[in-house]
């Protein structure tokens, strides 16, 4: 077998394009090995059964159900609790909006965006979009996004998550919570999860983000409804057989990832001050969780021309809109990455 040639790290590409490149720890690995495993699509898997009752407990819920992304999550919580000709009200921005309605081509259900400010939706267009009758949809289903991705990683108030259950539960509309990155929100507020999550009928929680474990996604929330998400998710091939080697993973996340978060969030604040001191050229975000978003409209560079030449300089971001690149930290990135990735910026501008 031939050696690997070892990576010198100051020479490896930062790669700040999502938290999703995270890869699993040791002890999920370990984990993995050591899970005992049964067939998930027959009569069960003990590992997979152990994930879901554990997240359920975690956010409050009476049932979870593991599934292979949080895309699926979002999808079997609007499937589970509406019927066909009816809309899903969120905010304008929300990833279930902007990346996940196409959905809508074959649910037979309409999307209908909220405008908002760093996340949280307008409560006045709120109860506009709920109203029913003449031409209007019946709304099934209102949905939440915390931290909230496209608002630069910003974390919901618990005073706006509260007022918003508070109308949808007066106008009889359950509610979903896209908690993708729902452990990044609590560390941020200082809160157990289940403090965020009281504030929604049923709530995804993705395990392949910061949490660290290589695929899926847990929904959680009350017996019937996660008993029709169980058969929703048979139909849509999502049901998986030894998966309990992925729970196991999963699990690990879940229960030893969570309070690291905060590393994350403080690396995320030094990227985005030393950004700043690169004003007026660039100005970034300042970030409340692991996302900044970096605005390059200043700088004569389109952010396709800045995403290659920061490439070329070993950093990886995305663009993110027409103008701006969105870094976000995660548990390969240290404060030597943070550094070199503000230099890579530095470098950029100087070659413009
Ligand atoms: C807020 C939010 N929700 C849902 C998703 C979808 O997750 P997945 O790619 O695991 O399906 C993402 C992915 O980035 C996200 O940021």
């Amino acid at each position: 077998m031939t050696e690997r040639t070892p990576v010198d790290p100051s020479r490896a590409r930062i790669d700040l394009r999502s938290d999703t490149v995270t890869h699993p720890t040791a002890a999920m690995y370990e984990r993995m090995r050591a899970a005992p495993i049964g067939d998930d699509g027959l009569d069960g898997d003990p590992s997979v059964r152990e994930l879901e009752a554990y997240v359920a407990t975690r956010l409050g819920k009476e049932a979870g159900l593991f599934v292979p992304s949080c895309t699926m999550a979002n999808l079997l919580a609007v499937l589970a609790q509406s019927q066909r000709n009816e809309q899903v009200v969120l905010e304008s921005t929300a990833h279930m909006y902007t990346s996940e309605r196409g959905a809508a081509t074959f649910t037979g259900l309409f999307y209908q965006g909220v405008t908002g400010a760093n996340g949280a939706m307008d409560l006045n267009r709120l109860e506009d979009a709920m109203l029913s009758g003449g031409h209007r949809l019946k709304t099934a289903l209102v949905a939440m996004e915390t931290s909230h991705n496209n608002a630069g990683g910003a974390v919901l108030p618990l005073e706006h998550m509260q007022a918003v259950y508070g109308m949808a539960q007066a106008a009889g509309v359950p509610v979903h919570l896209d908690g993708a990155r729902l452990f990044n929100a609590a560390v941020a507020l200082g809160v157990v999860p289940a403090e965020i999550t009281r504030h929604a009928d049923t709530v995804s929680l993705c395990l392949s983000k910061g949490l660290s474990a290589p695929v899926g996604a847990v929904l959680t929330g009350a017996r019937p409804v996660l008993a029709r998400a169980r058969v929703l998710r048979r139909m849509l091939g999502g049901t998986q057989r030894q998966a309990g080697i992925m729970a196991a993973a999963g699990l690990e996340g879940v229960q030893a990832m969570g309070d690291r978060l905060i590393e994350d969030h403080a690396r995320a604040r030094r990227l985005s001050d030393g950004l700043n001191r690169l004003a007026p050229a660039l100005s970034a975000t300042v970030p409340q969780t692991n996302i900044v978003q970096v605005e390059t409209a200043d700088t004569g560079m389109t952010n396709v021309q800045w995403v290659t030449a920061l490439e070329d300089a070993g950093l990886l971001t995305r663009p993110w809109g027409r103008t701006r690149l969105r870094c976000v930290t995660h548990r390969h990135i240290d404060d030597a990455a943070i550094d070199r990735a503000i230099e890579a910026f530095k470098k950029v501008l100087a070659s413009r």
